[in-house]
């Protein structure tokens, strides 16, 4: 039983956690925006004795994967395969505990959300439309959705998609757009008519103003709130759920060669695919108002959560809407947006290769640091922060001592309380408090204030180790070190199992150490968990301490990617303004052959060129000397020269002329040489 009243009324839960795309693996922004606290939430509740399920997979339709095929030159399929298995295998090795993590290729999938759509289209729930979409001419395909960019009419970003900008995270229509583009082939779209089926959300909005704004009031996060109600108060307009696409489930109606369904059609449906896949029993967690659907999401994704896909449920007819939508924000990355193309992520599976056995340490960074109700920010500096002053300087400290005293003093027996203090007695009234504390955090979706509350606790034990001073106190009063042995075990003890939600590892290496089994979330809170007697295994440190050189390497590979962006994003120089035929002709540009060529001294950027230019020889001074360390291996070759510069000093040497290099985009210069040996002193026009 929950101690929230309204949740009260619930027999289980559907927890649903959004489906990634599998055009690229997981990063830290998935995770603390979604999977951490759906995690977090779906393990509180079994650990309340709900009956649970959590519901995950890859969205493997829609067009960043097309584009991404495309760009490889590989099958849609080969990119679904490869990222959903990376994906799936990181959740698990981070403990996300999903009942089923299934994908929107299998067949399960096509056969419900294609069975869906039928029912849907049926009985003349959507409307269909002529409609003019985009159309690339050289491509000679529709541009549905990403396959269009251009300019948000809301927010001007200039890289908004055709069905959505990122920038605002507002929906949009591709005919929105301000100077479409297409991404195919880069040309400007025309208008092409074609056929499609739309959901008439514009007849929803009446139930659905008194559904969100209305009767979850108060009750859903002010961020999704305040998104549904802008999306409502701005009118809601008939919406395609079909596409000029040949990736995704095809359209199962005639008249529709060609068409798949829209991606976010199909993809939400997915819960309900996978959830059959779990069960033959399925429909109790979809079709029973005793049973509690949450859906956890980004920010992103609020509109086809709230409102399309809930528009959806209701035209079906037999399935429950969600109860309660928990969408964060997002988490950037050292101060800058997570981006997939620009390589500014954390992985989750190269931070599971580059921290092993450190999955509990991830968790708690994100969960405490995570974008409830604004965008937040992670840094590595704070991740180790996180790690060494709080889990290993806290919590991991208090379990540490008290374990290592209990062998120290009774060779790990569990010693028997006596007698109790005030302190003792107050100690214990306020261990009671922590698991209504925290449990009443979960239930609210306010993952961070619960994390804060555990840490609360592991303070109160290290507070009560200190107060009490066993070490010392042991010398003295033999009886009492007992009782505050047995409390601070027994604290030990109320840890590993509240810590269960946010810290599996570290739980299930606290239960081991204590001998402990796996207890329900209602037994926490009491001073006797560990009976007098019982043994202790042998202590092992619950964290360790992350040292710089890790943290340093992780900076350097970001430091490393932003280098490789701005290298990707070099554009040429713009053309300088034009000049005469008669003015280019004034500049006296010829080639030379190196006789010699040494570092000038003192000067680290100069080279000294002897240069053989058919009259004689000249010396030129060079500002190259960084790009050509051995200076003596360009003797021999032939530059070119400007031979009219007016000679000039440079570091006491007089320089007549000027060598041409090339300026390549990372800024290395590179002299300019003829493709063939020429005559020294012979002209360049
Ligand atoms: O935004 C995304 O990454 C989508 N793939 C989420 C889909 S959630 C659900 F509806 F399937
Ligand atoms: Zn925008």
């Amino acid at each position: 039983m929950l101690y929230t009243e309204k949740d009260q009324k619930y027999k289980r839960y559907t927890v649903t956690t959004a489906l990634p795309y599998a055009n690229g693996p997981v990063h830290i922004g998935h995770l603390a925006g979604v999977y951490v606290p759906a995690d977090i939430y779906a393990r509180y509740l079994r650990s309340c004795g709900e009956d649970v399920i959590l519901i995950g997979g890859s969205d493997e339709h829609g067009v960043p994967i097309t584009i991404k095929a495309r760009k490889e030159g590989v099958t849609p399929q080969d990119i679904v395969d490869r990222y959903h298995n990376i994906i799936k295998d990181s959740f698990k090795e981070l403990g996300v505990s999903f009942d089923i993590y299934s994908r929107t290729s299998c067949e399960e999938h096509a056969k419900t959300s294609s069975a869906y759509f039928k029912k849907l289209f049926e009985e003349g729930k959507f409307i269909e439309k002529v409609s003019e979409q985009y159309y690339d001419e050289e491509a000679k395909q529709f541009l549905a959705d990403r396959y269009i960019t251009g300019t948000c009419p809301h927010c001007g970003n200039e890289r908004a998609y055709g069905d959505q900008c990122e920038a605002c995270g507002t929906s949009l229509n591709a005919t929105d757009l301000i100077n479409p583009k297409s991404a195919l082939s880069g040309s400007k779209p025309v208008l092409k008519e074609t056929k499609h089926w739309f959901l008439p959300l514009d007849k929803d909005e009446e139930w659905l103003r008194q559904w969100i704004l209305e009767d979850h009031k108060g009750d859903w996060k002010t961020n999704v709130y305040g998104q549904c109600k802008s999306w409502i108060d701005a009118g809601l307009q008939p919406r395609a759920v079909t596409r000029d696409l040949d990736w995704g489930v095809k359209v199962p109606v005639e008249g529709a060669e060609g068409k798949v369904l829209y991606v976010w059609f199909d993809a939400p449906i997915g819960y309900i695919s996978f959830t059959k896949q779990l069960t033959p029993d399925w429909e109790k967690w979809w079709k029973d108002d005793e049973t509690k659907l949450v859906h956890f999401i980004g920010k992103d994704n609020i509109v086809f959560h709230c409102i399309i896909f809930p528009a959806m449920l209701k035209a079906e007819g037999s399935f429950i809407l969600p109860a309660n939508v928990p969408a964060n924000e997002f988490l950037n990355l050292e101060g800058d947006k997570i981006s997939t193309s620009r390589n500014w992520a954390v992985w989750l599976h190269e931070y599971l290769r580059d921290f092993p056995g450190k999955q509990d340490v991830l968790r708690y960074t994100l969960c405490s640091n995570a974008p409830e109700t604004k965008d937040n920010d992670f840094t590595w500096k704070d991740f180790q922060l996180k790690n060494n002053s709080e889990l290993v300087a806290i919590l991991g400290n208090f379990v540490n001592r008290t374990l290592v005293l209990t062998h120290k003093f009774y060779q790990g027996v569990v010693p028997s309380i006596g007698e109790l203090t005030d302190l003792d007695r107050q100690t214990i009234e306020e261990m009671k408090t922590f698991p209504e504390r925290i449990g009443r955090s979960i239930e609210t979706y306010r993952f961070r204030e619960a994390l804060a509350e555990l840490m609360n606790l592991a303070r109160l034990g290290n507070k009560y180790l200190t107060e009490t001073e066993p070490w010392k106190l042991v010398k003295t009063d033999s009886e009492r070190t007992k009782t505050v042995m047995n409390l601070s075990l027994q604290i030990c003890a109320n840890l590993a199992l509240l810590c269960e939600p946010f810290l599996p590892f570290s739980a299930e290496k606290l239960r081991n150490m204590l001998n402990l089994e796996k207890l329900e979330w209602r037994k926490a809170g009491n001073a006797e968990l560990l009976a007098a007697g019982a043994i202790i295994n042998n202590p092992e440190l619950l964290f360790e301490k992350i040292e710089d050189d890790a943290i340093n390497a992780q900076i350097q590979r970001l430091q490393d990617a932003k280098k490789q962006n701005e290298l990707n994003a070099w554009q040429p120089n713009a053309v300088k303004q034009e000049v005469a035929f008669d003015d280019f002709g004034k500049v006296d540009i010829r080639v030379g052959t190196v006789l010699e060529c040494t570092k000038v001294p003192k000067a680290d950027k100069l080279l000294q060129f002897k240069i053989e230019d058919g009259m004689g020889t000249r010396t030129i001074v060079s500002g190259i000397a960084k790009f050509y360390p051995n200076p003596e291996e360009l003797v021999g070759k032939q530059v070119c020269f400007i031979a009219n510069f007016a000679p000039r000093k440079l570091k006491g040497v007089e320089s007549q002329g000027m060598i041409l290099s090339a300026e390549d985009k990372d800024g290395r210069l590179v002299l300019v040489t003829p493709s063939q040996l020429v005559t020294p002193g012979c002209s360049i026009g």
